[in-house]
């Protein structure tokens, strides 16, 4: 597939988007028609690819795999691990990666094994066009070079040139920052969900923020991360993102706008059920009718109140309409006691739910009492109006206002275990909303799914809610890129991720990884002929990255830009606090009210600031079943 053929279905070939350089917050693109110059190759000039220091020569050539005898103790200085090389076959040359180096033990023999990646066709005049793929086999005894330094650079940027400039994300460069930008296409990036994937420290989040950041240069960017640790807080305080934080108890009174609630009515019947009724009750499954019926009744009366007749016919249980939970409570213990009349005995009897409904009374008023699920049973009174779900989905979902669109969803103050339902809730929100609006309005949206694995975890005991979650996501995995929603799963343990969103994956960004199962998740992930990938992980750098995927060329090692506004979430220098810190009396003291309160003062610190004092935030879990 030659790396310059763009999405057929997205972009209009007769027509270009030119980058204005401008000294607004956005890049700014005109919409022309394409001059012939525009449709011709893009092409740069550079050195021949066999311009590069001899390796060794070809001696085993087989479907998938060639080896090189490497030449002289030079050339096995030079060849190392993940180490990008050109051979010549036919007109052109095939690339390959080394993914092994091995000793012979009966001679001082190293032979290289590679991974063949594509192949090069040289343009008369310089540059020439990449394709993935081998397309023809070296030749026993052609040469191998190996591409470095200027090379590299000279080459990898003649096959950036075949992305056109409004399709280019610059994730970082080859090398150092002295080495050619590493480009990606921004369509394909996005088209088909991406992983972003490492050990803990690697460099995840902060690749994240570089993402955010250079989407943001976008008017219309469209995304939401799902911020498990408050950590992209700075982003806020830069401008490129909108923080929305879930409200709590304490918001009730006075709710301020960045506040997201996820009100009990707008749960389908089944969160609803795994909420509040008990599957070991005995009334379970007449709890749930009674549930059904009632809420349907008052979804509709709720419509009909507003002479929205037209809508109230086809309002179901699940339908995002307000009904009161005072209410349902009313209806609830007048059921538990229901005596019906029988005509023309007169005789009395319980009615059909009388004696049953005790315990979901019980359990609806518990969750209404616990300020762990404010943000659903604790809503504030205007969402009770059916222009609130609207005001809400533009907080979430609108681009190219005063605010920036994308938006970081502060969970932090959520207990871990209540994490997937709110992250599924949010999830099944914003797929909905997407799924139901016109096709031509809708503007795609990418939904960042950070420590996804705290609630996408492939486990078959796995909770009621955390299965829910998992459906939501693996619908969206499936089903989101016609509807123009991608997920960004980011997760430090990839081998315990849900098998099938990971499926459906088209890039990854992987930087550190070092754990053998974790390996062989990614192994089995990434394309065959990129299986080799897997090897160079561990000998990452914090920052480094190797992309793997149709929105780059080649799964090239990359040091990822740092970001201007970074997350909150520096590895803290643990010996040097421990000598300079102050006094931490207070500190603890504050500590206990906030677990107490289950509520923690925003920082004031700025990503810099934290930076320099080595802080980092966590995650408050409160124990016990909620
Ligand atoms: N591109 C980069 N260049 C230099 N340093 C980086 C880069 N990316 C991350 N770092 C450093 O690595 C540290 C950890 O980064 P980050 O928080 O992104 O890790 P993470 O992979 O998200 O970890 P976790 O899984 O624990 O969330 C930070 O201190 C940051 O300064
Ligand atoms: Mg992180």
């Amino acid at each position: 597939m030659p790396v310059n053929e763009s999405a057929p279905e997205l972009l209009d070939r007769d027509r270009v988007l030119e980058l204005v350089p401008d000294e607004g917050p956005w890049d700014t693109f005109v919409d022309r028609p394409a001059t012939p110059e525009d449709l011709e190759p893009r092409a740069a000039p550079m050195l021949s690819l066999d311009d590069g220091p001899l390796l060794g020569h070809v001696s085993s050539v087989d479907a998938g795999r060639v080896l090189v005898t490497l030449t002289d103790d030079t050339a096995v200085e030079r060849a190392t691990v993940s180490a990008l090389v050109a051979l010549r076959a036919r007109d052109g040359f095939l690339l390959g990666i080394i993914d092994r180096l091995v000793c012979s033990e009966t001679s001082e023999r190293v032979t290289a094994h590679l991974m063949p990646v594509g192949s090069f066709h040289p343009s008369e005049g310089g540059g020439g066009t990449f394709r993935v793929g081998a397309a023809h086999q070296p030749r026993i005894r052609a040469g191998c070079h190996l591409i470095e330094g200027e090379l590299l650079s000279s080459f990898m940027a003649c096959v950036a040139a075949d992305v056109a400039p409004q399709e280019r994300l610059i994730l970082g460069h080859y090398g150092d920052e002295h080495g050619a930008e590493a480009v990606a296409d921004g369509n394909r990036m996005f088209q088909r969900h991406l992983a972003i994937l490492g050990n803990s420290g690697a460099g995840k989040s902060w690749a994240v923020a570089l993402l955010l950041e250079r989407a943001a240069r976008l008017q219309n960017a469209s995304l939401i991360v799902l911020d498990l640790h408050g950590e992209y807080d700075p982003l806020d305080d830069g401008g490129i993102a909108t923080r929305v934080r879930l409200g709590g108890p304490a918001d009730v009174v006075d709710p301020d706008d960045d506040l997201l609630y996820l009100p009990y009515w707008l749960l389908e019947i089944d969160e609803l059920a795994m909420v509040v009724l008990n599957g070991d009750d005995p009334h379970a499954a007449d709890q749930r009718l009674w549930l059904v019926q009632r809420i349907e009744a008052m979804k509709r009366a709720s419509l009909a109140a507003v002479g929205n007749y037209a809508e109230e016919g086809r309002t179901t249980v699940d339908s995002a309409v307000p009904y009161s939970l005072e209410q349902l409570l009313e209806w609830a213990e007048r059921d538990e006691v229901e005596q019906i009349i029988l005509q023309p005995s007169g005789k009395v009897v319980p009615g059909p739910y009388a004696g049953k409904l005790r315990s979901l009374i019980n359990r609806i008023e518990a969750r209404r009492a616990d300020p762990r699920f404010a943000f659903v049973f604790q809503p504030p009174a205007q969402s009770q109006s059916l222009d609130w779900l609207p005001k809400m989905a533009l907080m979430l979902l609108e681009t190219g206002g005063t605010e920036p669109g994308i938006k970081a969803i502060d969970l932090s103050e959520l207990p871990t275990m209540l994490v997937p339902l709110a992250a599924g809730l949010i999830a099944r929100l914003v797929y909905d909303i997407q799924f139901w609006t016109e096709p031509s309005l809708r503007t795609p949206l990418c939904l960042v799914c950070d420590e996804a694995h705290v609630y996408l975890r492939e486990t078959e005991d796995a909770s009621p809610i955390y299965q829910a979650a998992m459906r939501r996501f693996e619908t969206i995995a499936k089903e989101g890129r016609k509807y123009g929603v991608c997920l960004a799963v980011v997760s430090q343990r990839p081998s315990e991720l849900n098998r099938t969103v990971l499926s459906q994956c088209n890039n990854f960004i992987i930087l550190r990884l070092s754990n053998d199962q974790d390996h062989a998740a990614i192994v089995e992930l990434v394309p065959g002929a990129f299986a080799g990938v897997a090897d160079v992980l561990p000998t990452l750098d914090v920052g480094e990255a190797v992309v793997v995927g149709d929105a780059v060329p080649l799964p090239v090692r990359i040091k990822l830009d740092r970001a201007t506004y970074g997350p909150n979430s520096q590895t803290i220098p643990y010996w040097t606090l421990w000598a300079s810190k102050p006094p931490s009396a207070d500190a603890v003291v504050m500590g206990v009210g906030a677990l107490r309160a289950q509520w923690r003062a925003p920082s004031e610190t700025t990503a810099s600031e934290t930076a320099a004092s080595g802080q980092t935030s966590g995650s408050p879990d409160a124990p016990g079943d909620p």
